[in-house]
């Protein structure tokens, strides 16, 4: 798709936003039926947390998306894309401060000093709302193009953060976590300069 009418970008962005709603529809669909797991608390921890690295990669993947494809108004999903992982990662705050320690503020707190997954899962989520908050036209303007730019590259190091806490907390089987990884790498990869001239290159060819 070339580039759509605005009336199409509008149906593509009323489209992603119901699909984006869909995991949290699924998990309150199975949570409401008992098909959560012996411990719900756990599964709604694994799938929030999945939610976020998952539109973490996809808010990732819309700048070389877009370079290879030549589509550019993909650039105008971006931003909900990442509100999405902020929502999730939000949702996902909220059941271990809630569901899993009662509010019990202190041992929250001993538990982000203690526990180096949360720690870092912490500081992930702490990174990401200044990103949230700067998400609006009038943040970009008021914050200059430059400075704000300067600001989302923070996207990058929430990602690695998020990778590394997924890695740190799993006993056994890492070869999810370690596909993340290898999908971050790769867009990492996509944003060294020289790489990145090449496919700007080869898109205009
Ligand atoms: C951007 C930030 C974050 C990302 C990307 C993230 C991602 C994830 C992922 C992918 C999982 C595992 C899902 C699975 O097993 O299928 C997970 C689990 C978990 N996360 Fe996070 N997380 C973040 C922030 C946090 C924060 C702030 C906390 C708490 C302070 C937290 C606490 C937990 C806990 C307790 C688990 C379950 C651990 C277990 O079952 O052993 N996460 N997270």
């Amino acid at each position: 798709m070339a580039q759509p009418t605005s009336r199409q970008l509008v149906l593509i962005k009323v489209t992603l936003f119901l699909a984006a709603l869909v995991p949290l529809a699924w998990l309150v669909l199975d949570g409401v039926q008992g098909r959560l797991s012996p411990n719900p608390v756990e599964a709604i921890t694994h799938r929030t947390g999945d939610w976020i690295l998952n539109f973490l990669m996809l808010t990732l993947s819309v700048t070389p998306l877009r370079k290879i494809s030549g589509w550019h108004w993909l650039l105008r999903l971006r931003r909900m894309l990442g509100l999405f992982a902020f929502f999730y990662a939000c949702l996902h705050f909220t059941t271990y401060i809630w569901l899993d320690q009662f509010f019990a503020m202190s041992e929250v707190w001993k538990d982000i000093a203690k526990r180096p997954y949360i720690t870092v899962g912490f500081s992930a989520f702490v990174m990401l709302i200044p990103l949230a908050l700067t998400s609006t036209n009038s943040m970009v303007k008021r914050l200059g193009a430059q400075r704000w730019r300067k600001l989302h590259r923070l996207v990058y190091v929430i990602a690695v953060f998020g990778v590394l806490h997924y890695l740190w907390l799993v006993k056994s089987d890492i070869r999810l976590p370690l596909a993340y990884g290898v999908v971050l790498i790769t867009l990492l990869v996509l944003r060294v300069p020289s790489i990145n001239q090449r496919i700007t290159g080869l898109q205009r060819a």
